[in-house]
């Protein structure tokens, strides 16, 4: 893989030019490519370079008007971004160069950051620093560790049940059907859109059956494949995919709410119509957000890391290269282009570190 770099001392960023309307799809218009000086870290301060940036269908919400639970990314300034980076220059006692770090970066090749213990703008030391950079942002990073207590936590996952996941291709839904295989789910179906990425879904992650939405009926789909009934709906997508889910709910079934990228362009996105089949059910449906469980994330990623050694999880990473694919990348997830977690690899790493 070949990278575009930056000149010696310059910094390239992603600056916020516009936000998309309601109904628009996110994309390159919507950004500036700008160079400026690489900046120098003071005392208690480390500079970063960005190894590889994850994406999620989040960072719309940030330069939307719509309403989001997210803070918002004002115009002119660097786009927001979390991903991997390796510690140029340090005045921090806690790091020193070399050192690989998750951090919020933003879309930029170089960042100083005054590192936080704690919450979404933590800069914490990677737990697997041996591994691919890409692989901390995928399965052992916050998309394994989303699939990982949406399903263990949320959905309370039992041995043998039958467990439908939509955007099953998709970052966290790839992450999904393997940890549920890991959890010791029987039957597992993902729904994602065409025949490679149904093909995928199967051959790949270790579904038992997949659901091509764009090609076939869910509903009918779901009634073939779950005979008697779903145990388990980890949802990416709401809208029409969630309303056949809950139709199929079996008694005590749990819905776990992870995202609703089908219902993105609306302000006001219409809840299901069929909510009623949850006390016919005796179901439970419950939204989460993973850094709620940032206590957690140390155990769950080494029980990742275990499985992951042992060969039960696969890499799931769908890497593009160069930070100027950026605004490109972010737009795929919404077109379906990625497959598994949406990765940007935007350097490599440089400094040697102490073995
Ligand atoms: N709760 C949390 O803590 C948390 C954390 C991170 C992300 N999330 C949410 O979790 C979801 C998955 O995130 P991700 O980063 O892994 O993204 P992702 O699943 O990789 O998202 C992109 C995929 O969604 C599918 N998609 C796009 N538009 C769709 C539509 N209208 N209907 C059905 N499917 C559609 C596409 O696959 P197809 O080709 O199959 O259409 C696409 O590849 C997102 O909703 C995200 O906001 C939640």
């Amino acid at each position: 893989m070949t990278l575009s770099t930056p000149p010696e001392g310059r910094n390239r960023q992603w600056l916020v030019r516009a936000n998309p309307a309601l109904d628009e799809l996110v994309g390159p218009e919507h950004f500036d490519l700008v160079e400026v000086p690489v900046p120098s870290p003071a005392s208690g301060q480390v500079l970063l370079r960005t190894l590889c940036l994850g994406t999620s269908p989040a960072q719309r919400g940030y330069i939307s008007k719509t309403k989001s639970m997210h803070e918002k990314a004002p115009l002119g300034s660097v786009m927001r971004g979390r991903g991997v980076a390796e510690v140029a220059a340090s005045r921090h006692a806690d790091f020193e160069p070399g050192d690989q770090v998750m951090a919020t970066t933003g879309w930029q090749d170089y960042v100083v950051v005054t590192p936080v213990q704690q919450g979404v703008l933590s800069t914490r030391k990677l737990a697997n620093p041996s591994l691919a950079p890409s692989l901390n942002l995928g399965i052992l990073g916050a998309a394994g560790l989303t699939a990982y207590f949406g399903l263990s936590d949320v959905a309370n996952l039992a041995p043998g049940n039958t467990v439908v996941i939509s955007a099953g291709a998709g970052g966290i839904g790839s992450c999904a059907i393997q940890v549920a295989r890991c959890l010791g789910a029987g039957r597992i179906v993902g729904i994602a859109g065409g025949r490679k990425k149904s093909a995928w879904m199967t051959d790949y992650l270790g579904a038992t059956a997949a659901i091509d939405y764009k090609n076939e009926n869910v509903g009918a789909a779901l009634d073939r494949h779950c005979p008697e009934g779903i145990d388990v709906f980890f949802d990416n997508v709401g809208g029409p995919q969630l309303e056949a889910a809950l139709e199929r709910l079996k008694l005590g079934a749990r819905v776990a709410i992870c995202g609703y990228i089908a219902t993105d362009y609306t302000d006001t996105p219409a809840g299901p119509k069929n909510y009623v089949y949850l006390v016919r059910r005796r179901a439970r449906m419950q939204g989460f957000f993973v850094f709620d469980y940032e206590q957690e994330f140390e155990t769950a990623g080494a029980l990742l890391a275990r499985w992951f050694s042992a060969g039960k999880l696969r890499p799931c990473e769908d890497i593009t290269a160069g930070l100027e694919n950026m605004p490109m990348t972010l737009q795929g997830l919404f077109t379906g282009a990625n497959r598994g977690v949406s990765v940007c690899q935007v350097g490599e790493a440089r400094v040697r570190r102490k073995v």
